[in-house]
């Protein structure tokens, strides 16, 4: 396979790690460094500056072939290179590590106030003997991430071993788990001016979850819990959730949890002036330069006042960051005055913690109500004497459903720990038990809705009951149309919720095309509305009238798509139409779209009536762009399903798992009539019989190479039994 240079760049010699001798220009030692810099340079590209200038596709395929190369030449494997992320047998402990430098702990400003900032620089002033003439100390002012401390160690610039902190003197082994965070580059980037990378060095820096990475993880927990895996459970908050990942025994769990990564320090350097920099600030650059995310939010600034706006800035800001921060931390720019002014017990006297107010809170529970949502689930909500919480005041905290309410066993009369973190809806985390008053009664999920009185039923592994009334019920009405006329989809400005009761209970509005045949008479008459606001009103739809395929597939409601599957829907296909026909099984090409959202898309445009609301919408002037569908779709294996069964002679299962997806087929767990192919090694079981019985084409390794290689790449169909 062509593999051209798509960097224009020759591989970075400075800190490029095995490479003694260069390798004749097309061998495969040539071939395997030429990919695994590519690689190196795309997943960068893609986990750290998050804009890939490939297609996944083609990402892959480099992938698949640096794998098989590796397979054909097990020689030239390295722990550097790229297929290295995920593998390595569970494990039954860490083992201790000895951190070269301590991993000290900042001092906290428990004044959240202005007020810490200007205390924190006065004493730096003090610690330095500057006088009032002397100008304001430079300042690198930093967020303070909510995740755990992680050292890396990185030897003649390959990352060889990653650390918890422990107790600051030794930390426990967790690089297998480290690997597995696309972020973090398994070996350093060259860095400007050409810099050899040290022969060790220590980078610290915190690893944590996304808020979003966390919402879907408990989401999938949940769907696993419903469907009866006693042994999940769901996560507090992304720190726990980011912790567990990191000190879990098996890096085939570890890899399945989303983490991040932002590096802010260095520990031991060797030789340490290979590290001769002058400040803080040109650390982070460093650190960027080698490849590691630094967290754009960063700043250099002067004196108290610098800091203070930098609290402010950052408090305004924190809601939607898309991660927790606890706080800010302030470090004294310059190197050789961080080293004048030195420790205190484990705390540098150079930098500090400014924290904001907690994003948990205790509060009780004044009643549990249940809420009807757009597609008729039941939630229910616990109504909570007002508290202050994450910068808002909380009075509702969502309990999830049934199972959730019961493993949680909220009551009323309960004191309860309240989190919110960004726009995240509130959340119930636990039950102070020892605070339970007597008397109180058990939650019980009511079998009705109570809204419309309809029966309420909870299918054999779904996790929340369901109101049947369908449109009968106004309340899946409202949380429709409140749905559609959110932010996220076609932000309607104006539509609230207060003006959707009334439109819905008036009967005026019974379905989204109704919104875009509002007029001015029918908006003025109503109860707070005046005809300037009715013409905000108008205006908003209007504006809403334009916009993305993302948005509108999303605003429309269907079970399981949300933002992130709606985004991938619109990229695969590029049009609606496409979406509204395509089969169970162009759909499951899609990225991240498994059969139950194929499912759930198929089911609702199969509705006559949800076309109709669509083509409505349409004629009201509702557009947005369309574009070519991705390359994805027109991979030679898109559409097709393949089964591995037993062991094949030269490649993993993953390997050749990996090898299939890249041509864009879909690996099955079971041999079933819609099989495409069965791909059998050594001792294959019953799949083979089955694949047999069924007369579907049985492959062996090279049937496979032959099948993912360029000769196939025109004819899909051409594999033999
Ligand atoms: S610097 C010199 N910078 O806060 C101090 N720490 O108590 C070394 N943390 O567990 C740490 N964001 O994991 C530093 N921007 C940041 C940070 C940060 C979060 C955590 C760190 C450590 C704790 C320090």
């Amino acid at each position: 396979m062509n593999t051209p240079d798509l960097f224009g760049t020759e591989p970075s010699g400075a800190a490029s790690s095995s490479a003694t001798a260069t390798p004749p220009q097309d061998s495969p030692a040539a071939l395997v460094q030429q990919l695994r810099e590519q690689l190196h340079q795309h997943a960068h590209r893609y986990y750290v500056l998050d804009e890939p200038s490939i297609p996944d596709a083609e990402y892959d395929r480099l992938f698949q072939h640096l794998q098989a190369l590796e397979a054909a030449h097990p020689e030239l494997l390295t722990v550097d290179s790229p297929t290295q992320r995920v593998g390595g047998k569970p494990l039954s402990s860490f083992a201790p590590v000895q951190h070269g430098v301590p991993m000290l702990s900042i001092r906290t400003e428990t004044d959240t106030q202005a007020s810490g900032a200007e205390s924190f620089d006065t004493r730096i002033r003090k610690e330095l003997a500057l006088n009032e003439q002397a100008p304001p100390v430079e300042y690198v002012a930093e967020l303070k991430f909510d995740g755990l401390a992680i050292s890396l160690r990185y030897e003649h610039g390959v990352l060889v071993q990653a650390a918890t902190r422990g107790d600051g003197e030794t930390g426990e082994d967790v690089t297998q788990n480290i690997r597995t965070i696309g972020q973090i580059p398994l070996r350093l980037q060259a860095a400007p001016q050409r810099a050899p990378a040290p022969d060790v060095i220590e980078v610290r820096g915190e690893v944590y979850m996304r808020r979003d990475d966390f919402e879907a993880l408990n989401e999938r927990q949940r769907e696993r819990m419903a469907g009866g895996a006693r042994l999940e459970k769901t996560f507090v908050n992304p720190r726990n959730a980011a912790a567990g990942a990191v000190r879990q025994l098996d890096p085939a769990i570890a890899a399945e949890r989303p983490l991040s990564f932002f590096a802010y320090g260095v520990g031991l350097c060797v030789p340490d002036q290979a590290l001769s920099l002058p400040t803080q600030w040109d650390l982070l650059m460093r650190l960027k330069a080698w490849g590691f995310p630094v967290c754009e939010h960063g700043r250099c600034v002067q004196g108290a006042q610098g800091l203070v706006g930098f609290h402010a800035q950052m408090g305004a800001l924190r809601d939607s960051l898309p991660f927790d921060i606890d706080g800010v931390v302030y470090k004294v720019n310059r190197l050789d005055w961080q080293q004048q002014l030195g420790f205190v017990t484990r705390e540098p006297r150079w930098a500090v913690a400014h924290k904001y107010p907690a994003q948990e809170q205790i509060t009780s529970v004044l009643g549990i109500e249940v809420q009807v949502g757009r597609t008729g689930k039941l939630t229910p909500v616990a109504k909570l004497a007002p508290v202050f919480v994450g910068g808002v005041t909380v009075t509702n905290a969502t309990l999830h459903n049934e199972d959730e309410a019961t493993r949680k066993d909220v009551r009323v009369g309960d004191t309860v720990i309240v989190r919110r973190a960004g726009d995240v809806i509130p959340e119930v985390v636990s039950v102070v038990l020892e605070r339970r008053p007597e008397g109180t009664q058990p939650f019980r999920m009511p079998h009705q809705c109570p809204i419309c009185d309809s029966v309420a039923v909870r299918e054999d592994g779904e996790a929340d009951y369901r109101c049947t009334g369908g449109l009968y019920c106004s309340g899946q009405r409202k949380q429709s149309l409140l749905h559609f006329a959110q932010r996220r989809a076609l932000d309607i400005e104006d539509l609230g919720e207060k003006l959707i009761d009334q439109l819905v209970e008036g009967g005026i509005v019974n379905t989204l095309p109704d919104l875009y045949r509002l007029g001015l008479t029918s908006l003025a008459q109503l109860d707070r509305m005046a005809d300037k606001s009715a013409q905000n009103v108008l205006s908003s739809l209007e504006t809403s009238k334009h916009t993305t395929l993302p948005r509108f597939l999303f605003g429309l409601g269907i079970r399981h798509v949300g933002e992130a599957t709606a985004k991938d829907l619109a990229r695969h296909f590029g049009g609606l139409d496409a979406i509204m026909d395509a089969s169970i099984e162009q759909l499951l090409q899609v990225r991240d779209v498994g059969p139950v959202v194929a499912q759930s898309l198929r089911t609702f445009f199969d509705q006559p009536h949800n076309r109709e609301v669509v083509e409505q919408l349409r004629a009201c002037g509702v557009t947005w762009p369309e574009h070519e569908p991705s390359a994805r779709a027109q991979l030679p294996l898109a559409g097709r399903t393949y089964v591995l069964t037993g062991t094949l002679p030269t490649l993993s299962r993953e390997q050749a798992q990996a090898m299939l997806e890249a041509a864009g087929a879909k690996v099955a767990g079971s041999v079933s009539k819609k099989t495409h192919g069965v791909i059998a090694g050594a001792e294959a079981g019953s799949k083979l019989e089955k694949a047999q019985a069924l007369g579907i084409p049985v492959l062996d390794e090279d049937g496979l190479r032959a099948l993912v290689s360029a000769q196939a790449v025109d004819g899909a169909d051409n594999e033999t039994s």
